[in-house]
């Protein structure tokens, strides 16, 4: 009596690749990473940082340093850093912070963005920047990784061993943690109220549901549109605000993964160069913000969308449940349910992750290893 058995396929618990369970996975890396940091009262306890108060108060810009997908995950903190705590935060790619002499004083708080904990790149970045007197945090999901060991301070990302090359559930993970610090030094600075900072940490506590519905309502619209779409030679990506990182993600993720030729872009730049680009049948995804609240960047991004259909394109929005002028407009829809913006990058790039694995899938690549690629770079 024999049983066949296949310790990779095992590890990868029924599904039919690590990308395809790491992705089903992203609801409980965003819950995994709040948990128990939160107190009963509604409070952020971020203790295990070992950074006294004081010094935290005392920061006056945040440099967030990072490669590949972690250093869109810092783009999209920038947006909710600035707007909660009213500090400038710039996000730089780890290969070039250090060798443009960036400005850095004991009071710039540097971020250090790593799934792995290993990419050279970033790490070369850190060690500038404690060269130059700065504090440095990390924000992994390795722990013990060099990364961590290496900074003042780490906030780990709960997120589970990540074992498919191009970044899923870490992603989100990484948003989550930074969200976390953004709110932290709102609350130590005093730059929100309790209320607001409890309001937030509840919607956040609310994604992870809301990622879930991603996943169980929106697989079958995204396979069909990939099958649809299996011989594009190239996409274009938009996106707005924290739309735009979301944007570049997505156009990254394909890129990885199905090696197709895709460019994110801003929504705003697209009459600034990338609209010659647009010719009959062109894909082009845009992500699309909340109508609610009569938002004004929901009207710009519909005009991109008029702009680029003019154009002959194939529109695949992700957009808001109820979005009525996008159902109308938008050729296909991968529909998200209703969160408050910030939240949304969390849900809308759920979508272009499947996206991305079921195009790879049905040009029969391997999903988990694509070509020239590795899961962690240590060389610079
Ligand atoms: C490699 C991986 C990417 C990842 C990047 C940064 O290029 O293929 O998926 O986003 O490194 O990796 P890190 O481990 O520092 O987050």
């Amino acid at each position: 009596f024999t049983v066949d058995w296949d310790a990779s396929a095992s590890e990868k618990g029924g599904w039919d690749s690590f990308m395809d369970k790491e992705i089903h996975e992203d609801p409980e890396a965003v819950r995994n990473t709040l948990l128990g940091r939160v107190d009963l009262d509604g409070r952020l306890n971020l203790d295990e940082l070992h950074i006294d108060e004081n010094a935290f108060k005392s920061i006056d810009k945040i440099i967030v340093v990072a490669c590949g997908t972690a250093s869109y995950a810092g783009i999209v903190a920038k947006y909710a850093i600035e707007h909660w705590v009213r500090i400038p935060v710039e996000v730089e790619l780890a290969s070039e912070f250090r060798y443009r002499d960036p400005i850095l004083t004991p009071r710039t708080l540097v971020v250090a963005i790593s799934q792995s904990g290993e990419t050279m790149d970033t790490l070369m970045a850190l060690r500038h920047a404690r060269e130059q007197g700065s504090k440095v945090l990390a924000i992994c999901n390795t722990q013990g990784s060099s990364i961590p060991r290496e900074s003042d301070a780490v906030l780990y990302t709960h997120a589970g061993p990540e074992i498919a090359v191009a970044s899923t559930k870490a992603f989100l993970a990484q948003i989550t943690a930074a969200y976390l610090l953004g709110l932290y030094l709102a609350q130590t600075k005093g730059t929100m109220y309790r209320d607001e900072i409890g309001n937030t940490l509840e919607a956040l506590s609310q994604m992870p549901e809301k990622i879930q519905w991603v996943l169980d309502t929106q697989p079958q619209t995204i396979h069909d549109t990939a099958r649809r779409m299996v011989d594009a030679h190239s996409f274009l990506f938009l996106g707005r605000h924290v739309g735009y990182p979301i944007a570049l993600e997505g156009a990254l993720k394909l890129k990885e993964i199905a090696y197709t030729f895709t460019e994110g872009f801003a929504a705003g730049e697209l009459k600034h160069g990338p609209i010659a680009l647009v010719d009959e049948g062109e894909p082009v995804v845009v992500i699309v913000p909340p109508a609610r609240g009569r938002n004004i960047l929901h009207a710009k991004v519909m005009s991109a969308i008029e702009e680029v259909q003019a154009r002959g394109a194939f529109t695949i929005a992700v957009a808001e449940e109820g979005d009525e002028d996008v159902a109308q407009k938008a050729d296909v829809v991968f529909w998200r349910p209703e969160c408050p913006t910030l939240m949304s990058p969390l849900v809308d790039v759920v979508p272009l992750q499947l996206f991305a694995m079921d195009m790879a899938m049905l040009k029969h690549y391997d999903v988990d290893k694509p070509r020239n690629l590795a899961k962690s770079v240590t060389v610079e």
